[in-house]
């Protein structure tokens, strides 16, 4: 059987463009962009162009982005760096129950260092109450951290209402927008956010870069100390061949309008889903609030990860993990408060650029061949 990607949210391939752009600093361009002489010349110029093909997809300056190794390390730089910065004025943190590990963990870590981090609910759909936010806003609080679109479930948060409030209170806000960037508009002027995380690999480029945006003037505290690059915020040095392929690939990301064909291949496969299966299918996440290309969608009273084994050759997630031999529902399925035997039987469909309609046919034939209706 022919093999099928409907990962996208996991991995996207390296765009062919993004690849050329990087060839050369594979294959000449190796000088260190710090240096003095004529073999910085071409990385130093790289990097100064990816830093602002960077800034010009969030509507950024140039000098508000930093490069990192990717998502975790962008989050991991928003949260601990905030609060060495800040904790000396309070050490509250408001997050999310559905928020990605590489912030939830971060939280974890803080908590261990003395921070008090709320944990907000999120509705049946995935989304939190701006009004929560509000809520949890102690004198304390040095940062609010929320997602701005869902790995898993695709569920997009009110994030500029969540901006509004935060800074109406005059504290922090980040972002982790690593699914949401290339696939909806990020223009950080609209959302309103401090800090905003990109994960390269999400968008057609590399793993192992992704960026920080850091509103110009703001206090953080490195999370590698070293030499000054990255205006003192990251050190190491630059590999402009990894900043060029994001620089390259946010160039691309730019322009939306492959979405709307993907949505459309995306609504259609849900049409016919729930055609065929009725009320043994449900969608998982938000009916309209969410990520373009993303479908999770449960099979009652399946088991996601043996429906997976036997799509054959079809590359998907499941809405469940396998923790101490013993199969538990998805902690974000969980505090979207999914009853276990739809959450068990849930499939995370995220399409890309390259997915056809035939594909899509394909994993419906596949379905129809597994699931009784
Ligand atoms: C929402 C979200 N944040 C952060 C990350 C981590 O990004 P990276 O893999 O680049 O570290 C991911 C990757 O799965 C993600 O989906």
């Amino acid at each position: 059987m022919q093999p099928i990607y409907l990962d996208y949210n996991a991995s996207t391939p390296i765009a062919p463009a993004v690849a050329a752009a990087m060839r050369p600093f594979l294959d000449e361009a190796f000088g260190n962009p710090s240096s003095g002489h004529w073999a910085s010349v071409p990385a130093k110029v790289a990097l100064e162009q990816a830093r602002g093909q960077v800034a010009a997809l969030l509507g950024a300056a140039p000098d508000e982005i930093v490069f990192t190794s990717g998502g975790s390390e962008a989050n991991n730089l928003a949260i601990k760096g905030t609060f060495f910065a800040l904790n000396r004025k309070g050490a509250h943190i408001v997050t999310s129950a559905v928020e990605h590990p590489a912030v939830l963990a971060p939280c974890r870590f803080l908590e261990w260092l003395g921070a008090v981090v709320t944990y907000l609910p999120v509705d049946s759909t995935g989304r939190v109450d701006p009004e929560d936010v509000r809520r949890a806003i102690t004198p304390q609080t040095v940062l609010i951290s929320i997602m701005h679109a869902n790995n898993e479930v695709g569920t997009i948060q009110p994030i500029e209402e969540i901006g509004a409030i935060a800074r109406e209170h005059e504290i922090r806000f980040h972002t982790d927008a690593a699914q949401s960037v290339g696939k909806i508009p990020t223009k950080v002027g609209e959302l309103g956010g401090d800090l905003l995380s990109i994960a390269g690999h999400k968008l057609y480029a590399p793993k192992g870069v992704g960026a920080l945006y850091v509103r110009g003037g703001l206090e953080l505290e490195p999370l590698i100390h070293g030499a000054g690059h990255e205006r003192g915020r990251r050190a190491g040095t630059e590999s402009a061949l990894l900043a060029i392929g994001l620089g390259t690939a946010c160039e691309i990301a730019a322009d939306l309008a492959t979405m709307a064909r993907i949505a459309a291949l995306r609504d259609r496969f849900w049409a016919t889903l729930q055609d065929r299966f009725g009320d043994h299918v449900a969608l998982n996440g938000h009916a309209t609030e969410r990520l373009p290309n993303t479908l999770n969608v449960s099979f009652v009273g399946g088991i996601g990860t043996d429906m997976l084994e036997q799509l054959n050759g079809v590359a998907a997630s499941t809405g469940s993990a396998c923790h101490s031999g013993r199969i538990e529902l998805s902690p974000v399925l969980a505090a979207m408060g999914v009853p276990e035997r739809i959450g068990m039987g849930a499939l995370r469909f995220s399409l890309g650029r390259d997915t056809t309609a035939d594909e899509i046919d394909q994993v419906i034939e596949r379905l129809s061949a597994i699931v009784s209706a």
